[in-house]
This record gives C-alpha cells, structure tokens and sequence, in this order.
C-alpha cells in the first residue's frame, strides 16, 4: 500500500503576521475530499510557528519547523530547539535542507544529529537530500543521494518520524524539473535505501516527497510516479490557491 501523501509547504525566509491569511485560505479550499486524500503541512518562519500552529488547532493542518539545533537547549545564540518548535506546535521539521547545507555549511552529521533532535522532541524530521547540477551533469546523482541518506538518516528512523525529501538542488526555484524517468530512479533509489535504513516491512510506508519548481502544473505528472509520495514546495506555498492546486493534484 501506498502511504498517504504529503504535501508541505516550505515558505523559507518568507512571511510576517499578515500571511496568517495564506494559512486561513489554505483552511478554506482543505475540503474533506482533500483531507481524505493528502495531508498537508505549512513550514512557516520560525516566529509564525507559534501563531500558525493555533490557528491550525482542528483544522488538521500540520505546521514544521525549517530548521532546528542539535542540542534542547544551552548558548547558542540566535538557534532554535527541536523542542521549542515543538512547545509552539509545530509536529514537523525540515532538516538538511539544501539551502542549511549551502548556506550554514551543514554536513551529514550534523543534519542527522538534527533529525534526532527532531525525534527526541516527539517531531517528524523531513530530511532533505538532492544533489548540484555538477554532479548530475557528471552522473554521480545516485552515489551523492545514497551517501546523504547513509549519513543525515538516524538509526531511530521509521515510518512515523521519518519524511525524506529529494530535491535536486538546481531545480530549486528555477522552474527547471527533472524528467520523470530521472525523478523515478531516485526515488527508487530512495526506497531501496530506506529498506536497509529502517526495515523492509517499514520501509514502503515511508513518505518521499520530491521538491523542486513543483506549481500546480506540474504537479499530477510529479505526483504520478512510483515511489513519490508527495511534495515539497517552496515557492507556490506563498499563495493558497497555488498550493491547493498542487495537493488537488491527487
Ligand atoms: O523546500 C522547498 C524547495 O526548496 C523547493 O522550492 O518550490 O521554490 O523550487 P521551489
């Protein structure tokens, strides 16, 4: 059986307290058809968690984190818990996204020291892999991809508290997209590492989502091939019918 899908919105370093509308129109078009098809979540800024996460209470929209520290708590300036995510309602975190990896110099361990932050504070880590544009232009996508997931993935992953994300980094707000024969090896890939990694009988329930200039238009023909279960959108998230659109897609 395939599992149930997920489509989380990744708003990046986007939003003040007036995007709570998004948030609300994304309620308004969440209809009980939908909801029986796919879940959704939003992974707002850090400061719109809290707000976010009690706007969503009964609406059954899930509200993530972007990022978290390893360590529950302690000095280190301007960093955020796994735990206070969790404290503000938040249920998922994104980890080892590639922008963390590009930007703040995230390696493996360090993304997966997170994820098992993420699952001490009762969190669903959403582990992101992908590889450059170089290295799918020099053919090394799958050993890059298998070496991610080997290295962020904790040992205390399943079904329950595992997501991973494949977002081929330089499709990442470009409009560009992989075929969907490519999309399809590395999700197959995907899956047969999550068998050594959390089980065989685990692993087919584990969500992969693909990220990466998915927009409503493109989404069915994404969302259709094996091994994908879902989407990680970042840009077409800001707006609800956008978004909608994209969960519509099942
Ligand atoms: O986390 C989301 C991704 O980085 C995808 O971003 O949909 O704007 O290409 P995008």
């Amino acid at each position: 059986d395939r599992p149930r899908p997920l489509v989380a919105g990744n708003w990046k370093m986007n939003g003040l307290k007036t995007s709570a509308k998004v948030l609300e129109e994304i309620h308004a078009g969440y209809t009980p058809g939908l909801k029986a098809k796919v879940e959704l979540a939003v992974c707002p800024p850090a400061t719109l968690v809290g707000m976010l996460a009690q706007i969503s209470v009964g609406s059954r929209v899930a509200i993530g984190g972007q990022d978290c520290h390893a360590k529950e708590s302690g000095a280190f300036t301007g960093d955020l818990s796994a735990e206070m995510l969790a404290d503000a309602g938040a249920t998922y975190v994104i980890v080892g996204h590639s922008e963390r990896r590009q930007y703040h110099k995230e390696k493996d361990m360090d993304v997966c020291a997170k994820a098992v932050a993420a699952h001490r504070a009762g969190l669903t880590a959403i582990v992101c892999v992908g590889e450059t544009r170089e290295e799918r232009e020099s053919g090394k996508t799958l050993g890059v991809v298998r070496k991610q997931l080997r290295g962020s993935i904790p040992v205390d992953s399943n079904s329950q508290n595992l997501v991973v994300a494949y977002e081929p980094v330089w499709a990442i707000g470009t409009g560009l997209t992989p075929t969907i024969a490519d999309v399809a090896e590395v999700h197959a890939l995907i899956r047969d590492e999550l068998r050594r990694l959390v089980g065989k009988a685990d692993a087919p329930k584990v969500r992969i989502l693909y990220g990466g200039s998915v927009k409503p238009s493109n989404a069915a023909d994404l969302m259709a091939v094996d091994n994908v279960n879902g989407a990680l959108v970042g840009g077409a998230s800001l707006v609800a019918a956008d978004f909608l659109g994209i969960a519509g897609a099942y």
